[in-house]
C-alpha cells in the first residue's frame, strides 16, 4: 500500500539524511545567498528564545546558536536530526522529534518561532502555522518559495472555473495538488509562501515585514498586544 503523504515525506528525508546537506548546498545555492539577508533580520528581530520548526540537519539552527540565541530545533525526521547532532554538534537537548502539526510546547513558550523551506512539504501548512502562532510569545517568521506569476495565473483560472479543465487537458488528469519527489526535492503539496500572509492575518497577527529575495519571500508577523 502507498504510504500517506506525511509518511512519504518522513521516509524521503530519513532515507536521504546522509546526503541532504550535500544536495541542498549543490542545488539550492540561491537559498544560501538569501539566508545572508534574512537570517541577520531574524537575529535582530527574533528575540532570544527561538524555535525552528522543521529544522532538518540544523543549517539555520546552527547559525542561531552561533549568534548566542537560546535556540531549539524540531523535526519529524530522526535521520536529519541525527545529522544535526553529529555533524553540527547541536546538543540533543536542543533538538526534538515530533510532528509540526502538534508542537510539544506550551503556549507562548518561545519569543519567536520560525520555519524555513518546509511548509510546502507539509500536509497542513495551516495547522503548522496555527501551532507556530500558539507557541510564539511575539513573532512568527516564514521563509519559503514564492509562487509569483504562476500562483496568480492559477488563482485567476481557478476563479474562472478553468484551472482543472486546462490542467486535465495538458496532463491527462486533474491536479491533485501533490507532486512526487524527484532527484532534488522531496514530495511536495503545492503551497506558496504568499498564502501565509492571509493565514497569519486571520490568526490576528500583524504583518511587520515581507522581504523579497530571489525565488522566495521571508515573512515576519507579530502578535498584537491588545
Ligand atoms: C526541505 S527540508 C528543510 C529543512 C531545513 N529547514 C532547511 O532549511 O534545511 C523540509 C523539512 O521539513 C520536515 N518536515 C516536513 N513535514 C514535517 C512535519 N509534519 N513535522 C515536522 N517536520 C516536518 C522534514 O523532515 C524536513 O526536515
Amino acid at each position: 500500500m502507498k504510504p500517506d503523504f506525511k509518511t512519504e515525506v518522513q521516509q524521503h528525508f530519513d532515507e536521504r539524511a546522509a546526503r541532504y546537506d550535500h544536495d541542498t548546498e549543490t542545488c539550492d545555492q540561491q537559498d544560501f545567498v538569501n539566508f545572508e539577508v534574512v537570517i541577520p533580520y531574524l537575529l535582530q528581530h527574533g528575540g532570544d528564545r527561538i524555535l525552528e520548526v522543521a529544522t532538518g540537519t540544523g543549517i539555520v539552527l546552527e547559525r542561531l546558536l552561533a549568534a548566542g540565541k537560546d535556540a531549539y530545533g524540531q523535526d519529524f525526521s530522526s535521520g536529519l536530526l541525527r545529522v544535526a547532532e553529529t555533524k553540527r554538534r547541536i546538543p540533543s537537548e536542543r533538538l526534538s522529534k515530533g510532528d509540526a502539526e502538534f508542537l510539544n510546547f506550551p503556549d507562548d513558550h518561545f519569543d519567536s518561532v520560525c520555519v524555513f523551506r518546509s511548509l510546502h512539504h507539509m500536509d497542513s501548512p495551516l495547522r503548522v502555522l496555527k501551532e507556530m502562532v500558539r507557541c510564539a510569545k511575539r513573532s512568527v517568521f516564514v521563509y519559503d518559495s514564492a509562487g509569483g506569476w504562476r500562483r496568480r495565473t492559477k488563482k485567476t483560472l481557478d476563479a474562472l472555473g478553468l484551472y482543472q479543465v486546462i490542467y486535465s487537458k495538458l496532463r491527462g488528469q486533474p491536479d491533485s495538488g501533490y507532486r512526487p519527489a524527484n532527484e532534488t526535492e522531496g514530495p511536495v503539496k503545492v503551497f506558496y509562501v504568499e498564502d501565509v500572509i492571509p493565514i497569519l492575518e486571520h490568526e490576528r497577527l500583524r504583518i511587520v515585514k515581507v522581504i523579497r529575495v530571489p525565488g522566495n519571500l521571508f515573512v515576519h508577523a507579530e502578535k498584537r498586544t491588545h
